[in-house]
């Protein structure tokens, strides 16, 4: 990724991001709750969905903030919604959604109780392409203002977009696998995209290893114990 564009979603991002292991730890600025989270998930909603920050607004049908419990543990983050996603206002609701629910459901999770899921883009790019940097460099002040009020202990990005995105790199996911990174105070750990596991199921079994790595790093946090940060 080029250093303007990293540049560009620091800016964006306002927080400190994965350094490669070995780097000196940056000291993270953390993300402050809201006083009123109430007024601000509307304000957020409100704001998303009048948007026009970039191009996107031009095609989209409507903003897709997220879905989810207000407070969570978890947080998921994938890409952009595709077009199902652009129609109903949910994220994750199209054959990747499905494949993306029976995965959480594996290791306990469900969108309706525990789980809150997001995206990098609130709009749909069309034809589903890639999105853009500066794309994302307008939407991520949105994700991060979610982050804030949803507070979760461990995030889960699905696919190359969102861990390149969230981290900062252009390292291929398959490097970015089995390691616990970091988005400002929170632990990321990366996974692949479900719509890549629809079209490639070979590697659901790496996936899933992804996913119990993921909930043993869970349950080190919550039952206190450290983790170095690897894969056993
Ligand atoms: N793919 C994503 O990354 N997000 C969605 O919401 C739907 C499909």
């Amino acid at each position: 990724m080029p250093d303007a564009t990293r540049a560009r979603y620091l800016e964006a991002l306002g927080i400190d991001l994965w350094l490669p292991r070995g780097a000196p730890a940056p000291a993270p600025a953390p993300v402050a709750a809201p006083a009123d989270a109430e007024a601000e998930w509307q304000a957020l909603k409100s704001e998303v969905m009048r948007c026009t920050r970039c191009e996107l607004h031009k095609t989209r049908t409507q903003g897709v903030l997220g879905v989810g419990p207000r407070r969570a543990d978890w947080l998921v983050i994938g890409e952009a919604p595709g077009a199902e996603e652009d129609r109903r206002g949910e994220p994750f609701v199209g054959a990747a959604g499905q494949l993306l629910d029976a995965m959480l459901r594996a290791i306990g999770l469900d969108r309706a109780s525990n789980v809150y899921i997001a995206n990098i883009l609130k709009s749909r790019p069309p034809g589903n392409r890639d999105p853009r940097p500066e794309e994302v460099a307008a939407c991520l002040p949105y994700l991060v203002r979610q982050i804030a009020l949803v507070r979760p202990k461990i995030m889960l990005a699905v696919g190359r977009i969102a861990a390149q995105n969230l981290l900062a790199t252009d390292a291929p996911l398959g490097r970015l696998r089995g390691q616990v990174h970091r988005f400002g105070d929170t632990p990321l750990v990366v996974t692949y995209h479900p719509a890549y596991l629809l079209r490639t199921p070979s590697d659901k079994r790496k996936a899933w290893e992804d996913l119990k790595f993921a909930r043993s790093v869970y349950q080190q946090l919550t039952e206190g114990r450290a983790s170095d940060g690897n894969r056993a």
